[in-house]
């Protein structure tokens, strides 16, 4: 399937590296990629719709017949389970005449009627029955013409998170992901039994773009501003707790890997973005009571050391792996230029023990989701930043790139080679509340765009 916009349709593809200015000294990104809508197709293309996009993880469909849907850019996808066991994906609409054929998030289906014209298909998307086709009077090559779904070009799962692409010529998935794996690791490998995502998902809308979000997760150097009313009430929530003698003790997200502790981030190629901090309070977290059993049964020591580190993963282009506390998936899903549909699941070791997952959702609810303390705060800030950024007085150039300048190097910094990856910039210190690393996401939307233009 080739779903390319044509370098025709739009002038900046000509040149997509006039949105940037990219020096040793300065980055600025235009606010175009935020408000111009002919911009926002043409990522949709060739960002999306390009390249791997995160779909589901495993655990959301268990069973033969189960399937899930999701959108792959402006593609609606189905992940479907079939008799045998195996995962395969889908474009999400009947071959009749295009309707939807699975409306529900997620469910059972051996077969799967279309809403429309019954025509059904099996949970491997082989089309079963075209209603009332005996006496229909279709042509005699009806019969030869391919009825079933259209297949993904690819679906490669790694440790259980399930990845598709639309396109067959994108790297293969372990090499898009490269040693951003470690990190994946050290979400999947907390229990001998995996990785689960919990039941039940939030999704809110924000007015604004999706880049946004993309930028937030890995953006330090708002959290003392944006979260402290969040601080100040972990803070006399404590003291509370500390005049309860015997009163359960829940600890929230820690904000303490801003202050006075090292903290890093990591670019790695394909626009993968890293953030890791320190955790003074890691005794709080649901995976402490497990921590001996990680080491007994033979996970990396490194790997359980950086389980109880704060980080975030981003994966270009849309999907967040957030672990400051609990762990958390966000999905980014790109409505408009101005319209950003955002969905949040609680991720969890298999098995945990009651306690911890008792933990676990508290600590989920506390900071995160449009009911938590600390995202409709960033929410708001997201659509104040497009109002700002509408005003056409206001400089072209986004400002925004420059903390931690100093401090970056190429390649891998010590923390890094300890654990053996190979990042193409490093930066780390104290307090530095690091920006260069939103550059990493941007050379790879730009480097996508280019590539586009020289199809
Ligand atoms: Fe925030």
């Amino acid at each position: 399937m080739d779903m390319r916009v044509k370098e025709t349709d739009h002038t900046a593809l000509t040149d997509p590296g006039r949105y940037f200015i990219d020096e040793p000294q300065a980055f600025n990104v235009h606010r175009d990629l935020f408000r111009d809508q002919a911009l926002f197709e043409l990522e949709m293309a060739h960002v999306f719709e390009a390249g791997w996009v995160f779909l589901c993880h495993e655990s959301q469909l268990p069973n033969p017949h189960d399937f899930y849907t999701t959108q792959l850019g402006r593609t609606p996808v189905v992940v479907l389970r079939g008799e045998d066991g195996a995962l395969r994906g889908f474009v999400n609409a009947c071959p009749h005449r295009g309707t939807r054929l699975y409306t529900a998030r997620h469910g059972t289906a051996q077969v799967q009627m279309c809403p429309y014209h019954a025509w059904c298909f099996d949970s491997a998307g082989h089309c079963v029955k075209i209603k009332d086709q005996s006496q229909a009077g279709y042509a005699p090559g009806f019969d030869g013409e391919r009825h079933d779904l259209t297949p993904l070009a690819h679906l490669t799962s790694y440790q259980g998170f399930v990845f598709g692409a639309l396109r067959a010529d994108v790297p293969a998935l372990a090499d898009y992901l490269g040693d951003t794996r470690f990190f994946i690791d050290t979400f999947a490998e907390q229990s001998a039994q995996g990785m689960e995502i919990l039941p039940g998902e939030v999704t809110y809308v924000y007015r604004g773009n999706w880049k946004l979000q993309v930028e937030n997760t890995m953006d330090i150097y708002h959290l003392t501003t944006v979260h402290s009313t969040f601080a100040k009430i972990v803070q006399q929530r404590g003291e509370r707790e500390a005049s309860a003698a015997g009163a359960d003790k829940v600890k929230a997200v820690n904000l303490g890997a801003l202050s006075g502790l090292q903290a890093g981030t990591y670019t790695f190629p394909h626009g993968h973005t890293v953030f890791w901090g320190s955790d003074p309070l890691r005794e709080n977290r649901a995976l402490w009571a497990m921590r001996d059993d990680l080491l007994t049964r033979g996970v990396d020591a490194h790997k359980v050391e950086w389980m109880f580190r704060p980080r975030v993963l981003n994966f270009f282009p849309n999907i967040q792996f957030v672990d400051s506390a609990c762990m958390q998936l966000r999905v980014i899903r790109p409505l408009a230029v101005d319209r950003t549909e955002m969905t949040m699941f609680c991720l969890a070791p298999r098995g945990e023990p009651r306690e911890g997952r008792r933990r676990r959702l508290r600590q989920y609810e506390d900071f995160f989701n449009a009911s938590g303390i600390a995202t409709p705060d960033d929410v708001a800030c997201y659509e104040d930043i497009h109002a700002g950024g509408l005003a056409h007085a206001n400089s072209e150039w986004i400002q925004g790139f420059s903390r931690g300048m100093q401090h970056v190097v190429d390649g891998p910094d010590s923390h890094a080679r300890e654990i053996g990856i190979r990042p193409l910039e490093s930066c780390s210190g104290v307090e530095v509340q690091d920006e260069t690393v939103f550059r990493g996401f941007y050379r790879e939307w730009r480097r996508r765009l280019e590539a586009a233009t020289h199809d």
